[in-house]
């Protein structure tokens, strides 16, 4: 690097770009131990009941077997601790796919083999693992995730949405969704003098310690996780999971390191996926579209072992103004595995059902789709009043219109073909909270004129390491290449989780005081020059971070997409997808335009492609690998763009707001409301694909 500053802004391929693509940077079961042992997950095959016997006889006989661990022989976990990480303790069985034993063996294909052998007696139960409006076990949660109010009620929505002139009330459902990072959920771990080491594909490596500290009842000094490259989340691998605790046991058990993948097929449900849910969305407006009412009841599920309260309809507290609204969740707990985290947990599936219900509501008072949303745009939050720090979702529909060439749309649906072909285009908006979190982070610089910075931030594949370099490159004021940064190992400055779109905003600014802090005093104490003996600063930021101020904060988009519906066959393509986003300030642009375009493509595969099909009568999904699960693919996805408009906030001290999850918010609403435009149908459950469009198209 030339340039000693402004690094930040700057477009920058990945430090580990070479690594990754040459194959030298080691994931979590890359990395070699002496006396390698493998491990292979054993799943039930009933849905609820409880393990009556298992033999393991004919799996012990196995060349090469070492163990298998089973609730009779399992290492004790102390039961302080997520119900979820309490494996193999007991007999009982909550969901089909549940980890009931762990074999153990010198190679991976005597393990596997050993897994077919292990024979397991359940005494089964009835089971109900299919989410409805009145299943009877459906409550209301003290909180939706991640601490927000499980209701709230602003005005009187009943009498504001009885007195206004357009109603709408429609209910839209989404199917469970699973994360499918190329890289599965995957762990080696070792024991060594007393001490833990564990290499886990995870998003943050420090609460996966301190989980395994709380189950092994060891001080978190005595173990190390490291998260040093991470093959994609998307919030699957944001809490601790199976993978690390598993591997750890056996290890602990046979005495050698084991190392523990799960298949693809494996991660369908044991490890989290996004609950289905049912929305119900009612909008009350004047003839003009100006909302007065809005209500946005949610139901979705949870499982028998944890509750899981995703927050879906949150986005509609902060998106419009009205004077009346409402918004309530409902869970129910079902014998099927915890969901999880997936990108924009709550806000992706919120964003479908209240972006096609105003899609819907622009239709029915013949108000363009984007004047509806200028016209109930906010400069307060409608539920707290206050203003936002920034708010630029007008300069995110003007722009995202005047690129994609919105004006000359005519709003009538159905009605433009190209040969055998039905177009039309669609359009929503988008919103994500933007947060910092406190952080610690540490820089130090050696007698040699270089620079350390270190921080247990995580790199799930978004480029975050890069940004933050860039960060620290610029605070230190020193060309890039006399500046290294460590992170994703928990010896490092303990910092949060890779998640909720936060890294950024909340790492970035413990960087960046670290640094200056360490400039500062190199220009005190050595005018400018190398410290003889080195010199380190380490800096926390929960202080600085928990006394900014308490305003609104989000980020927000626009998204436009063309969607072609083929007359004879149902077939639906989406040839042009476009979003503009108000992300606050962009350290990366390159790395920020792929979370964005890869956000997009989620929400066309979302909005077209993925849904888990569960099969009731074994309370389990079907379609559990990427033939049978189709997740959007390069041949989906044909002209995508991203772009940003100024969003001057410094509710962040950097203005880094976060983009990982923007995306995929009204990603799937404004290619659902395309589909609308194209052909004039109107499909409220996803996803849209051509057996539901086929006999009822206007065909001629
Ligand atoms: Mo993201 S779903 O917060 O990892």
């Amino acid at each position: 690097m030339s340039a000693p500053t402004a690094a930040v802004g700057r477009a920058h391929p990945r430090l580990e770009g070479r690594e990754k693509v040459t194959g030298t940077a080691r994931y979590a079961v890359e990395h070699p131990a002496n006396g390698l042992a493998y491990g292979w997950a054993v799943q039930s095959s009933v849905a609820k009941g409880r393990i009556i016997r298992i033999d393991i006889t004919a799996a012990m006989r196995e060349p090469g077997m070492l163990a298998v661990l089973t609730h009779e022989t399992a290492p004790r976990l102390n039961p302080a601790q997520s119900p979820e990480l309490l494996l193999l303790q007991q007999p009982r069985v909550r969901y089909r796919g549940e980890i009931v034993a762990l074999v153990v063996a010198e190679s991976l294909e005597a393990a596997r083999e050993g897994a077919q052998l292990v024979r397991i007696d359940y005494d089964t139960e009835p089971h109900s693992s299919v989410l409805t409006e009145r299943h009877p076990s459906l409550y209301k949660p003290e909180h939706v995730n991640p601490a927000y109010p499980t209701d709230t009620c602003v005005g009187d929505f009943d009498s504001g949405y009885e007195a206004a002139e357009v109603r709408l009330d429609q209910t839209y459902r989404t199917p469970a969704y699973h994360n499918n990072p190329m890289e599965p959920h995957a762990a080696t771990a070792s024991w060594a003098d007393g001490r833990l080491l564990v290499h886990d594909s995870s998003q943050g490596s420090r609460d996966v310690q301190a989980a395994l500290g709380r189950l092994f009842e060891l001080p978190a000094g005595t173990i190390r996780v490291a998260a040093e490259h991470v093959g994609g989340g998307f919030g699957g691998k944001g809490s601790p999971r199976c993978t690390p605790v598993l591997a750890a046991m056996a290890a602990r058990q046979v005495g050698r390191p084991v190392r523990l993948a799960l298949t693809r097929q494996q991660i369908f449900g044991p490890v989290g996926y996004r609950t289905p849910v049912i929305q119900r969305i009612r909008l009350g407006a004047d003839a003009d579209g100006r909302l007065a009412a809005i209500c946005h009841d949610a139901i979705s599920q949870s499982s028998t072992i944890e509750e899981f309260a995703e927050q879906t309809a949150v986005l509609t507290r902060a998106l419009y103004a009205a004077p009346h609204r409402r918004t309530t969740h409902r869970l129910a707990r079902l014998d099927v595995p915890t969901p999880s985290w997936m990108r924009a947990p709550g806000e992706c599936p919120g964003s479908f059902a209240l972006e096609c219900a105003m899609d819907e509501l622009a239709v029915a008072c013949g108000v363009d789709p984007v004047e509806l949303r200028l016209r109930n745009d906010t400069e307060v939050d409608p539920e707290e009043g206050l203003p936002f720090s920034s708010r630029n979702l007008a300069a995110c529909l003007r722009d995202g219109a005047r690129r994609f060439g919105w004006a000359d749309r005519d709003p009538a649906a159905g009605v433009r073909r190209q040969g055998r072909w039905l177009v039309g285009t669609g359009m929503a908006s988008a919103i994500y909270p933007a947060r910092t979190p406190g952080a610690s982070a540490e820089a130090a610089a050696g007698p040699d004129g270089t620079y350390q910075v270190r921080i247990n931030a995580t790199d799930i594949g978004t480029g975050a390491r890069t940004a933050l370099w860039q960060i620290a490159v610029d605070a230190l004021g020193v060309p890039g290449d006399r500046v290294a940064i460590s992170i994703g190992d928990s010896d490092l400055p303990p910092a949060y989780v890779a998640g909720g779109s936060t890294g950024t905003a909340g790492w970035g600014l413990a960087v960046d005081r670290a640094c200056r802090s360490l400039r500062r005093q190199l220009d005190e104490r050595y005018g400018g020059s190398a410290p003889p003996d080195g010199l380190s600063v380490r800096v926390h930021t929960a202080e600085e971070t928990a006394a900014l101020p308490r305003a609104p904060r989000y980020s927000f988009g626009a998204h436009f997409v063309e969607a072609r519906v083929n007359v004879d066959s149902g077939e639906i393509r989406v040839p042009r997808m476009l979003g503009v986003f108000a992300v606050g300030r962009v350290v990366n642009p390159t790395t920020a335009r792929s979370q964005l375009i890869g956000g997009m493509t989620m929400g066309i595969s979302m909005a077209l492609h993925e849904e888990g099909l569960l099969d009731q009568r074994f309370g389990d999904w079907v379609n559990r690998d990427l033939a049978t699960y189709h997740v959007t693919a390069c041949a989906d996805v044909e002209r995508i763009e991203a772009y940003w408009v100024p969003d001057e906030d410094r509710g962040n001290p950097l203005g880094i707001k976060g983009l990982g999850e923007i995306g995929i918010v009204g990603s799937a609403a404004a290619v659902a409301n395309a589909v609308h435009h194209a052909t004039g149908l109107r499909l409220r459950t996803l996803p849209i694909q051509l057996d539901k469009l086929v006999d009822r198209l206007p065909l001629g």
